[in-house]
């Protein structure tokens, strides 16, 4: 018999989504969350685990009797959290070490994409300095720079100066030792979500994030500005060759793993004018802010589901979504990407629209509840205005009434969340 229990490991506005889906279902009546956010404390126990601290969450996951831990964030994925509840039984939503290294290192990533034949940009390794001209004349401008570092998104530099370009290889080659650097590939992103373990997969609807900090994606790399789903660029045709020529040899490749991968693939793609999806990257967690538009989607029982790829038997699912669309803005403190500006107070968020086939609301992300009862800003990105509706449109429309309606000093958002789709 199931417990109800389950732990939720991490503290964004993804973990709060997970643990607002898993409320609506009926597998999990009982949740805790290491460390959470403001958020998941109005729903959920908050644990003062730090989600690094693997043995400490193992800990925490007995202590309270949890039949499935779910993980948010890559880190501990890529320190082997999974492997050790695996060790002691206890089933986890989230891959162990090696299924994690696709994330955890861009070369393994590449070596794998290559080995079995999966699109993705072409590449080279540079590790000696001398010679740098070389590999810049072997690819076109923009050139594509990527150290192969956990950096949230910000350890790749896109750039069509020279300069800039053999700048960032001298400098990663001299903190790394070596670095990639990688074909342009141009066109439109997009996310798509598979839930995977041996036994099959779903694919969950496409999303499309906005990771430039500025309107018309424009400026330094974020965690993400916002998101919607499901993306029109990933139409039909483009789904089914994601599916054959990605996921399909990714699942042949992931459940031959010695530690078969029990968790989501996050396949980050580029879509050309053609309709071709090439990867980008993989990350092998939900994205943040992609679950906060994808999750909503679910009309199947959210815990059985994660419980079900946690024990290697998604294939024995049916899993259905709803034909809504999705919208997440997501208001940043003052300097972010960059230096932030945070404790300062949050007024209005508990807006909520519930208008026929409607509903706004915010999920809470770097952000905690003070003493007094306030919401008190603490990270990058504080919240996300979430709306749900028949319509992109009508989605957006709720998100931007809630996050107008929202006060904090310096913050910023993006006016154009959605706007690719919208101009289809
Ligand atoms: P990554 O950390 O690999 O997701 O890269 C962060 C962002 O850099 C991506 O979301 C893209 O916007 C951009 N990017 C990465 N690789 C490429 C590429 N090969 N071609 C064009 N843009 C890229
Ligand atoms: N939103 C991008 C990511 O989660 O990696």
């Amino acid at each position: 018999m199931e417990s109800g229990t389950v732990l939720i490991v991490g503290s964004g506005g993804r973990e709060h989504a997970i643990a607002l889906g898993l409320l609506e279902g009926e597998t999990f009546t009982d949740l805790h969350c290491a460390p959470g956010n403001a958020g998941t404390s109005l729903i959920a126990s908050n644990h003062e685990v730090n989600f690094t601290d693997a043995e400490g969450i193992v800990e925490l996951a007995k202590e309270i009797g949890a039949s499935l831990v779910v993980v948010g964030p890559e880190m501990p994925l890529v320190m082997g959290l999974a492997d050790l509840l695996r060790n002691e039984s206890i089933p986890c939503f989230g891959p162990q070490k090696d299924g994690a290294m696709l994330e955890g290192s861009k070369l393994h990533a590449k070596k794998v994409m290559e080995s079995i034949g999966v699109p993705t940009g072409r590449f080279e390794i540079v590790d000696d300095l001398s010679n740098i001209e070389k590999h810049l004349d072997s690819f076109e401008p923009p050139w594509v720079i990527k150290r192969d570092i956990l950096a949230g998104g910000k350890g790749v530099t896109v750039t069509s100066s020279r300069i800039e370009a053999r700048d960032a290889l001298t400098r990663a080659v001299e903190s790394d030792g070596f670095v990639l650097i990688e074909e342009n590939l141009s066109g439109e992103e997009a996310s798509v979500l598979v839930f995977i373990d041996e036994s099959g997969y779903v694919m969950l609807p496409a999303s499309q994030d906005h990771k430039r900090v500025g309107e018309g994606d424009k400026g330094p790399n974020t965690g993400g500005m916002g998101a919607y789903a499901p993306a029109p660029v990933a139409t039909p045709s483009v789904l089914s060759r994601t599916r054959e020529e990605i996921v399909e040899p990714m699942h042949h490749y992931l459940r031959n793993l010695e530690s078969p991968y029990r968790g989501c693939l996050y396949v980050g793609l580029m879509i050309d004018n053609e309709g071709s999806p090439n990867v980008i990257e993989f990350n092998v967690r939900l994205g943040d802010p992609e679950a906060q538009v994808t999750i909503p989607l679910f009309e199947s029982d959210l815990g059985t589901v994660l419980l079900s790829v946690a024990k290697g038997r998604i294939s024995e699912m049916e899993v259905d979504f709803s034909e809504m669309h999705a919208s997440t803005v997501v208001l940043a403190s003052e300097g972010y990407p960059g230096d932030v500006l945070s404790g300062r107070e949050v007024i209005g968020w508990e807006s909520r629209i519930e208008e026929g086939q409607v509903i706004g609301f915010t999920h809470l992300a770097g952000a905690k509840i003070s003493n007094e009862g306030k919401l008190v800003s603490t990270g990058g990105r504080v919240l996300s205005a979430t709306g749900i509706a028949t319509s992109l449109r009508d989605a957006l429309d709720a998100s931007y009434q809630i996050i107008e309606g929202i006060q904090l000093e310096g913050s910023h958002y993006r006016k154009d969340i959605g706007f690719r789709a919208l101009s289809a």
